[in-house]
């Protein structure tokens, strides 16, 4: 027997891949279960899309490998996305890097600015990735608390009253996740003075911005931010493609180049078909926007409903794919909390915790779940 390495003692297997495996064993059983747990989009990407994917596969080169950086018309219509909706202008020649979703970004930026023993500010709440990736490069969290009454915003003379010395790396998201808190420009430009003060990259994780959310805004969009500043966005949430699994980071060339060294000595290109039914997402404007909205708004009416019949209390001008609710006092833990709902009533929950000790005593529903079904998970409280 093998052992693994020392650096798998400290993540753990990601709480979904645990949960799902139990409700797989629950339906299995002849259980009927709704999940509203994970935020997987249930919708159908734009219909051209999948129409340019079929008729790329004949393509004389669709079968190759791809350049590392992705295909030029790809990073143009990054750019063009970019400037039409965010109002940044980016280059396109040096500063996007095409990535296999934003998840991924997460790692290769690690790996790329991070040496063992440096510390990185992370939300908490916040996306479990942060952490777990920071730790498998040896790197050390350390978190940052988000609150409810500071909606969800760091708290900036807090952290700069911290020892910063040895902080590289840190992460923020905003619309955020889980609690679907926005930022306003004067946010960011705090932010950015922060990080030039304090040395700081400061990387926005940026896939939520299109859901329920009048007002995209990037990072990037903020003066200064590219000395210190990266961006990660992905089509997943945008356009409904999270199994296509196309994202990108986009920055300043030298920041992108060094993405580019851990990049290229990983994966090679992705497939070509992939990257042409992209382009073609990219370009949908503002119609399947605002038709994204209208259904994502209905979901979010019937999800309050469910979330007042638990007596959870909630921010109704929140972005996102989710309703972030707050426990009634007197509930348990949130783990158990969503366990009890799961057991006596079919429904799964997202618990509050799982992403930090600042979302404990909330509970996270997730909109990826057609009105029929939210309606019967109302049915059965
Ligand atoms: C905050 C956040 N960042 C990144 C991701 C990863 O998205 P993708 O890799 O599909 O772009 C997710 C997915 O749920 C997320 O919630």
């Amino acid at each position: 027997m093998i052992d693994p390495a020392d650096r798998l003692n400290i993540v753990e297997e990601y709480y979904f891949s645990k949960k799902l495996r139990e409700i797989s064993e629950l339906e299995a059983s002849g259980k009927s279960i709704i999940n509203m747990g994970v935020g997987s989009p249930d919708l159908q990407p734009p219909s051209q899309v999948v129409e340019v994917l079929k008729n790329s596969l004949n393509d004389e080169k669709a079968h190759q490998y791809q350049s590392y950086k992705g295909l030029p018309e790809l990073r143009k219509a990054i750019a063009n996305f970019y400037k039409e909706q965010y109002y940044v202008r980016l280059n396109s020649e040096t500063d996007i890097l095409p990535l296999m979703g934003s998840k991924e970004g997460i790692m290769h930026i690690s790996m790329a600015f991070l040496n063992p023993g440096d510390e990185v500010l992370i939300p908490n709440p916040g996306y479990p990735t942060y952490a777990s990736v920071t730790n498998l490069v040896g790197a050390k969290p350390v978190f940052y608390n988000l609150k409810e009454e500071n909606k969800w915003l760091p708290d900036l003379s807090q952290l700069a009253a911290q020892d910063l010395t040895k902080v590289k790396l840190m992460w923020i998201s905003y619309p955020h996740m889980p609690t679907g808190a926005k930022a306003t420009k004067k946010v960011f430009e705090d932010i950015v003075e922060f990080a030039k003060k304090h040395k700081i990259l400061v990387v926005n994780d940026n896939p939520y911005s299109f859901i329920l959310n009048g007002y995209p805004l990037s990072f990037l969009n903020i003066k200064g931010s590219k000395e210190i500043g990266l961006e990660l966005n992905s089509i997943s949430k945008s356009f409904n493609m999270a199994g296509w699994r196309v994202g990108m980071v986009v920055g300043k060339k030298k920041y992108i180049e060094s993405i580019l060294k851990v990049k290229s000595n990983m994966d090679s290109g992705m497939f070509y078909g992939l990257q042409k039914g992209a382009i073609k997402a990219l370009q949908s404007g503002a119609i399947w926007f605002s038709s994204l909205t209208s259904i994502y708004r209905q979901r979010r009416e019937l999800v309050w409903e469910l979330a007042e019949i638990l007596n959870c209390t909630y921010d109704k001008h929140a972005a996102g794919l989710f309703v972030w609710a707050r426990l009634p006092e007197e509930s348990s833990n949130s783990i158990d909390y969503v366990d009890l709902i799961l057991k006596n009533k079919g429904v799964f929950i997202t618990p509050g915790s799982i992403f930090g000790s600042q979302g404990e005593g909330y509970i996270r529903f997730s909109l990826c779940v057609d009105e029929e079904l939210i309606q019967e998970a109302i049915n059965r409280f």
